[in-house]
């Protein structure tokens, strides 16, 4: 069923740890897609110290109506000053085709616009879902770089 849903953009911080670890537990597909492991609470910990320490990098937990829906990781100012890049966008496995996401993105741009004259999405691995939605929310493919990173791009202006 899809939703028309207003999300809320929380700033991950370093107590947010269990809460993106659980959001990564439900999401098995996506993480079986990228064949990585699925990731421990102490990598996330790791994770999120590291993007603390990156003025440009944004990361935020979706909520929407007080749960925890997903994860969006972008940094601004990146790769050039006008544009910004998402490098994750996240919705738990369950909720995943409500809507969620292409709300999140649509949020986003609202944000970002008259400040970004771009936004990129950066998709890793053979990731085909991810392809399809961002062309469906407006993106077009820009460019591979190696077989494994393609980069989508929708202005902003
Ligand atoms: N194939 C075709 N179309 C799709 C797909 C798909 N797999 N997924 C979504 N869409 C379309 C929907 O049909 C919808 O179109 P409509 O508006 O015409 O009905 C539109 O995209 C928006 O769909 P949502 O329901 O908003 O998508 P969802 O909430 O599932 O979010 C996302 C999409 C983020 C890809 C989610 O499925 C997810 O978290 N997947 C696992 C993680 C992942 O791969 N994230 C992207 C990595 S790349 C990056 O973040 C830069």
């Amino acid at each position: 069923m899809k939703v028309s849903a207003h999300l809320d953009f929380l700033p991950v911080s370093t107590d947010s740890a269990s809460v993106v670890h659980s959001l990564y537990l439900n999401c098995p597909t996506y993480i079986a897609l990228i064949g990585g492991d699925t990731p421990t609470l102490n990598d996330i910990q790791r994770e999120l110290e590291t993007l603390r320490h990156d003025t440009r990098r944004q990361a935020l937990l979706l909520k929407h109506e007080d749960h925890v829906v997903g994860f969006l990781d972008y940094k601004v100012a990146y790769p050039d000053l006008h544009s910004a890049t998402i490098s994750l966008l996240l919705i738990d496995e369950s909720l995943q085709g409500r809507g969620l996401g292409k709300a999140a993105v649509e949020q986003l741009e609202t944000l970002l616009r008259g400040r970004m004259d771009r936004l990129y999405a950066v998709v890793y691995g053979n990731n085909e879902q991810a392809k399809r939605f961002w062309e469906r929310v407006g993106f077009e493919h820009l460019r591979d770089s190696g077989p494994t990173l393609s980069w989508y791009l929708k202005p902003l202006k």
